[in-house]
């Protein structure tokens, strides 16, 4: 009924127009209770996890389970965050570990390009490779849980902190990337964590007490993410949806609120949409301290505590460990509900054949031997670091094959590029050298001065062997004789920029902009950048290079879109490269390609405008009640859909990269994978009603004290009882279940789920899109094509962006190669979701298919009608 009351409630908001009731937008509806694992029908190898799972999970006491709910406290065992063991039967602590790019706190590792730099290659395998290489390394130095891919923040904000951590504002690229790096990491005994469900698109107000922190002291609340229905169905949960289907074995619930509910308390995010909808079979962990309640977080569908403190860092006080023992004994959460919260945790260990309790580095020291314990300053003196040197030669590959493939030609004129003929080459700019501190240049990576090699927060890692681009330039200039020189002076007069430009027979000039999360600031950013403009002068430094070189060429390392605008057009400026944080090898990356030993292929995987305000703005004023309301009344029309839908010209759209070679597309044919592609989901395959074995143990009061062999450690966050006495205490008070709780399983099953990733016919093949692509050369180059399609606008209520991205390849071409290119079109990609129908559906009408070089660049279009 509740469920009916909100839908009519948005419903009359829809049907007004997108927020013309704002405060429909303020409230999440219930979804009760959290759906328990095995209910949908799943493969022989999840049936099989489940079941060993299941039987460990009977033989567990409720101490046990709880245990392994909860992390242990921040800095209490080597990773970011530990969970607690079952000793009895052999359950070691879980290691998990940042993050999206790399092994975080830990030495001897590969810094791989960032996730907005991987994305720029618009290519599956080299994601998937890099996913593959991460694992492998993560397994080497025993993590077991790796908090990567990320896929919230999607990208809305052009400044948004944390957006190169992930890969693209465009939910289609998203989510085919983020299944391969699933698939990656996970083909190595590792799992995967997709993160942040969801609305996380900002840093500003993510958090109460950090944003206090910094000032803001009206703040009351963190802000809330107020997405409407179909936007949230089509372009945020998009993307976790691949990652589900992948096989992800974990997903993390976000900081801020969305539509009123704080994420990791979100019963409509997290039992109606990832577990029940899209038939999630692992577990929610919380993000760090982004757990904020007890029980209504547990019954919400949040399965894991992180780092396992609560509400403040490091002070050992939990939401859940020994508060959840107590919510069970009280009779509040139902035990089944800690069943199938530890259930949903081994199972996928068991599934990925993961052997926990490994760790061979400490995240909290360099030193070889130290405390255990380290937040507790106990259990010394121990190996906590073997400086294990987890690099290969697969992972290196990975890694610098991201990196050249990266790199996005944005300008070349008077055939610029690929250098030629040069006897003296001069490199300026803050971003050719490394930067004073050296390439590690902080904790968090939060520093900004010299050459980009990712951005700053939990994302970030140390580098071990960086090589400049400066470093790398020189060295390869070398080989054919070429003199090398430079300066990264970039305030004051320029002196030396204005020597030294006009000496070489070319000039290049590295600069870029930096940005990160907000556990720190840098030079005035608080993880959301303040503007759009180049760090450290860099538009200046360009403009005086260009005054005196007519061959002056910029390399801009960017976390993501950045103003061009005050020199793009320099005649004297010919030829300009663009690459999101490319990690260890961004320096030899750029002199590949800038000497031609590899021809560019990547694709801009955000746009750049012309204009700053043609971006979607960050909030960032506190308003007079201190509960900052973040309205997404865009809707789906995110980056190149907002540019085309409101025929604004960017300088350079989505999908833009230009080639060293030629490259003609031809033969576009597009045919239905099956007669008449249905307009409905059919019905999924009813619930699986799992078998449950016996629990063993009935939990008591009494058996839950701390064992006598236990003497607890300062701060560390246990599942036992120090006094058993206020578990009753309730004052005779019932606990206030929120509106529509329920604790019986639904005995139907939602007609957009019944498999993992969601209903089946989702995924299945509608659409073939067939063509030709030839390289004339001069140069074997990769070469991305890109499809779009146009849906039907009839209906006005379903009307969607001009052009949605709907299909991409990357192949290698020799010269004078050609190749046919395929692409699968699901029947997912051609739908829209219904808000009245609660349910995806593809329209009957025209559609137009797109194929070319960017999102405006079209060489090839056919059309289809659905009837
Ligand atoms: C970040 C997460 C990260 C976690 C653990 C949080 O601040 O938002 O992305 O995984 O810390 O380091």
């Amino acid at each position: 009924m509740l469920n009916l009351i909100f839908l009519l409630t948005l419903l009359t908001a829809v049907l007004a127009g997108p927020f013309d009731d704002k405060d429909a937008y303020k409230v999440s509806p219930p979804y009760y209770p959290a759906p328990e694992i095995g209910r949908v029908p799943t493969d022989l190898r999840w049936r099989a996890a489940l079941k060993v799972a299941q039987d460990l999970v009977a033989n567990m006491t409720l101490i046990e389970k709880v245990n392994m709910t909860t992390g242990t406290g921040w800095e209490m065992g080597a990773c970011v965050g530990n969970t607690g063991t079952v000793e009895r039967l052999g359950i070691k602590s879980l290691c998990l570990q940042d993050g999206p790019l790399g092994i975080r706190f830990a030495d001897l590792i590969t810094t791989f390009p960032a996730g907005i730099t991987i994305a720029s290659t618009f290519s599956r395998q080299l994601v998937n490779e890099r996913g593959a290489a991460m694992g492998r390394e993560n397994r080497r130095k025993g993590v077991d849980i790796t908090l990567s891919p990320v896929v919230g923040p999607l990208g809305r904000h052009a400044n948004g902190g944390r957006i190169w951590e992930g890969f693209s504002a465009d939910p289609y690229l998203a989510g085919k990337l983020a299944a391969e790096a699933v698939t990656g990491i996970q083909g190595q005994n590792v799992m995967a964590v997709v993160k942040h469900i969801v609305g996380n698109e900002q840093e500003h107000f993510r958090q109460l007490g950090e944003w206090q922190g910094f000032g803001f002291k009206d703040l009351k609340q963190p802000l809330s993410s107020n997405i409407d229905d179909r936007t949230l169905n089509e372009a945020y949960l998009w993307p976790f949806a691949d990652a589900v289907r992948a096989n992800v074995g974990s997903v993390m619930c976000s900081y801020q609120q969305i539509n009123g509910s704080q994420g990791c308390q979100n019963a409509h995010i997290l039992n109606g949409k990832l577990k029940e909808e899209m038939g999630f079979q692992g577990f929610v962990m919380s993000d760090w301290l982004a757990q904020r309640s007890g029980v209504a977080s547990t019954l919400a569908g949040l399965d894991m505590s992180m780092p396992g403190d609560g509400l403040v860092w490091a002070d050992g006080v939990p939401l859940m460990g020994y508060e959840l023992t107590k919510s069970v004994l009280n009779g509040t959460v139902q035990e089944k509900r800690v069943d199938d919260m530890v259930t949903r945790i081994l199972t996928p260990i068991i599934y990925l054949s993961i052997t926990p309790g490994n760790p061979n580095f400490s995240s909290w020291t360099n030193d070889t031997t130290s405390w255990k314990y380290y937040g507790a300053k106990a259990g010394g003196n121990v190996t906590v670091n073997r400086h294990i040197d987890v690099r290969d030669e697969y992972t290196t590959k990975a890694a610098l094959d991201g990196a050249n493939a990266a790199l996005v030609l944005l300008k070349n004129v008077k055939s610029a590029l690929p250098l030629k003929n040069i006897g003296k080459v001069n490199i300026f700019g803050i971003g050719s050298a490394t930067g004073p501190l050296g390439a590690v240049c902080g904790e968090n990576m939060q520093c900004s001065d010299g050459a980009l090699i990712e951005g700053w927060g939990s994302g970030s890692v140390y580098p071990t062997d960086y090589q400049s681009p400066f470093a790398a330039i020189k060295e390869r200039a070398e080989q054919d004789n070429i003199t090398v020189g430079g300066t990264t002076e970039s305030w004051g007069n320029l002196t030396k920029v204005h020597q030294l430009s006009s000496e070489g027979d070319a000039s290049i000039v590295f600069v870029l902009s930096d940005s990160g999360e907000s556990t720190g600031i840098v030079d005035g950013n608080i993880g959301d950048r303040n503007n759009l403009t180049l760090w450290h002068n860099g538009d200046n430094v360009v403009k005086a290079v260009a005054e005196h070189n007519p061959n002056t060429i910029v390399v801009v390392t960017t976390v993501g879109p950045v103003n061009l605008e005050k020199w793009i057009n320099n005649p004297n400026v010919t030829a300009v490269l663009l690459t999101g944080p490319a990690g260890d090898f961004g320096g030899r990356a750029a002199a590949n390609i800038l000497f031609g030993d590899i021809a560019p292929s990547g694709k801009l995987p955000f746009t750049i405008a012309k204009n700053d305000t043609d971006y979607i703005p960050l909030t960032t004023e506190v308003p007079k009640d201190g509960l900052p309301q973040d309205y997404f009344t865009e809707g789906t029309l995110l980056d190149y859909k907002r540019f085309d839908a409101n025929k604004v010209t960017p300088r350079f759209e989505f999908g833009y990269g230009l080639s060293y070679s030629n490259i003609t597309l031809d033969n576009l044919e597009a045919r239905y994978a099956f007669p008449n592609i249905p307009e409905f989901l059919p019905p999924p395959l009813p619930p699986v009603n799992p078998r449950k074995p016996r629990n063993n143990f009935v939990p008591r009061a009494n058996e839950t004290g701390f064992p006598d062999d236990i003497h607890p450690l300062h701060k560390y966050v246990y599942p036992y009882l120090n006094d058993t006495s206020d578990i009753f205490n309730s004052n005779g008070t019932q606990y206030p279940y929120p509106d529509g709780f329920s604790t019986t399983q639904k005995n139907d099953t939602n007609v957009n789920g019944g498999a993992v990733g969601g209903n089946p016919a989702l995924w299945l093949s509608a659409l073939y899109v067939v063509h030709s692509v030839s390289n004339y050369g001069p140069y074997d180059t990769g070469v991305v094509t890109q499809l779009y399609i146009a849906f039907p606008q009839d209906n006005d209520g379903l009307k969607t962006a001009p052009r949605q991205l709907r299909g991409f390849e990357r192949s290698e071409l020799k010269v004078g190669e050609q190749k046919g290119i395929l692409y699968n079109v699901q029947w997912r990609d051609l739908a829209v979701w219904d808000v009245e129908l609660q349910s995806w559906r593809v329209q009957r009408g025209e559609y137009h298919v797109y194929v070319g070089h960017s999102s405006r660049d079209f060489v090839l279009t056919t059309s289809f009608t659905l009837t």
